[in-house]
């Protein structure tokens, strides 16, 4: 059965995008059967690869559509793939409780900056019911666009404890290559940044084995 982690805050430009086509490419690297989904009406992603992407670049990645299928739940049982990443739209919507629902982890990726780590109360509060229903759920927060070397990470690490959910060790540091690979529609692995693909692979490492603890 496929392992789901859908990424989610209810902000937009904390990341969700950016981490789910790297953790995307971080397995599909590996020969990880990966689907990304594009949940996002908007279809960001689905948009970036129309735009720019190149067919050769581009053309072996799994982006599945909303418009593909009926409900999330078909998705948890799908034979042809291991993993499957949910992208997610920049509100609270309720369709985000049935994604949730079908997911094995939440991932909540929060900007590095109090305005950002405020916000993601709603979005705990959204996965905390969808935990009543489905017990097996599990969520993390990921600190994003980290500024290495100053205090100020850790004031934020400091303020996000107070959640119920744990704050990965791992963290994403504020880095051009994020962006920079976008313009590929590719991943920090394309770009080549090594520093940045080590921050992926720690962050998918981590997920894999918080969903096996
Ligand atoms: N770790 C990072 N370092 C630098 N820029 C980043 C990083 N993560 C995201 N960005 C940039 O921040 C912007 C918002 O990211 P995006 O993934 O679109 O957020 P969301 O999907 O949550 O709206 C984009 O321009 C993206 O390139
Ligand atoms: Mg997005």
């Amino acid at each position: 059965m496929p392992r789901i982690i859908t990424l989610s805050h209810q902000k937009g430009g904390v990341g969700k995008t950016t981490l789910s086509l790297n953790l995307y490419h971080y397995f599909a690297k590996q020969n990880v059967r990966c689907g990304l989904v594009d949940s996002d009406p908007q279809g960001s992603i689905t948009k970036l690869y129309e735009r720019l992407g190149q067919q050769d670049s581009w053309g072996n990645i799994n982006i599945i559509e909303r418009k593909s299928f009926k409900k999330f739940e078909e998705l948890e049982e799908h034979p042809d793939y291991d993993v499957f990443i949910i992208d997610t739209p920049p509100y609270l919507d309720t369709n985000l409780v049935e994604i949730y629902q079908s997911s094995d982890f939440v991932l909540i990726p929060c900007k590095c900056s109090p305005l950002d780590a405020l916000a993601i109360e709603e979005t705990i509060e959204l996965v905390k019911q969808a935990q009543e229903v489905f017990k097996g759920l599990k969520a993390g927060i990921v600190i994003n666009q980290a500024i290495t070397g100053t205090d100020f990470t850790k004031q934020i690490r400091s303020l996000l404890s107070n959640y119920e959910f744990p704050v990965l060790d791992t963290e994403i540091g504020n880095r051009v290559a994020y962006s920079r690979s976008l313009f590929n529609s590719q991943s920090v692995f394309v770009e080549k940044n090594p520093k940045a693909a080590q921050e992926v692979a720690a962050l998918a490492e981590e997920i894999i084995s918080l969903l096996q603890s």
